[in-house]
């Protein structure tokens, strides 16, 4: 499943994110933002369970989530959609996973995973704004089904038709949320039109 988000608000937010000018703290505030709105999206479908609530008027009918939620940042560029879902989901839990990709192969290399051996929690968020060859997120999917994860699902905000391809072949039981998918990528790896580097322009080191 893939959806592409319809919505204005995530579009006009998109298109000042990719905007050459805009400089990294109006940057770090628009990844938090049109995450929020996708992960919106990526959470339909979570189970509750009943549970009653007394108002200061009386009884209502209410649910509360079942399922345990993992957050998934893939470094750098994941992290800066960690925050602003953590607000509305203070009871998930975070979980980096910390990957390149090398410049020369495109080939993601791995640096940081402190998973613990069994696994926490029902439903995973694989957090990265871009999907490109799709090498990092395959790989972190990976990582994620060996150690047990049973439900996991990409959120992103760009992608290539590559990276979706790519990632889709891999694993067809992840569903991917993104902004927008692009045109396709460039000779060396890069989604185009896009946004430039996403980690560069978050941290400002490009
Ligand atoms: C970027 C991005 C993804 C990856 C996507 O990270 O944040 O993780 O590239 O490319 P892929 O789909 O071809 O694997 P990068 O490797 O630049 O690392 P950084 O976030 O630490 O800068
Ligand atoms: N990583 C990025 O940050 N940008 C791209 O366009 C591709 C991979």
């Amino acid at each position: 499943m893939v959806y592409e988000s319809k919505h204005p608000l995530v579009k006009h937010k998109l298109t000042l994110l990719r905007d050459v000018n805009t400089e990294p703290k109006k940057f770090r505030e628009l990844v938090r933002e049109i995450a929020m709105m996708l992960c919106y999206e990526a959470t339909q479908d979570l189970a509750t369970t009943p549970r009653d609530v007394t108002t200061p008027m009386g009884q209502a009918d209410g649910v509360t989530l079942k399922e345990k939620i993992g957050l998934v940042p893939i470094l750098r560029a994941g992290l800066g959609m960690v925050n602003g879902i953590w607000e509305m989901m203070p009871s998930a839990e975070v979980w980096h996973i910390g990957l390149y990709r090398d410049e020369a192969t495109l080939q993601p290399v791995s640096y940081y995973n402190k998973l613990p051996t069994a696994p926490t929690v029902q439903v995973c968020l694989v957090l990265d704004p871009m999907l490109a060859t799709g090498g990092s997120a395959i790989a972190t999917v990976d990582i994620l089904k060996k150690w047990g994860a049973q439900r996991i699902k990409f959120v992103g905000i760009l992608a290539a038709p590559e990276g979706i391809e790519a990632l889709q072949t891999a694993h067809p039981d992840v569903a991917i949320y993104v902004a927008q998918i692009d045109s396709h990528l460039n000779a060396i790896g890069y989604i185009v039109p896009g946004l430039g580097d996403a980690g560069d322009r978050q941290f400002g080191t490009g």
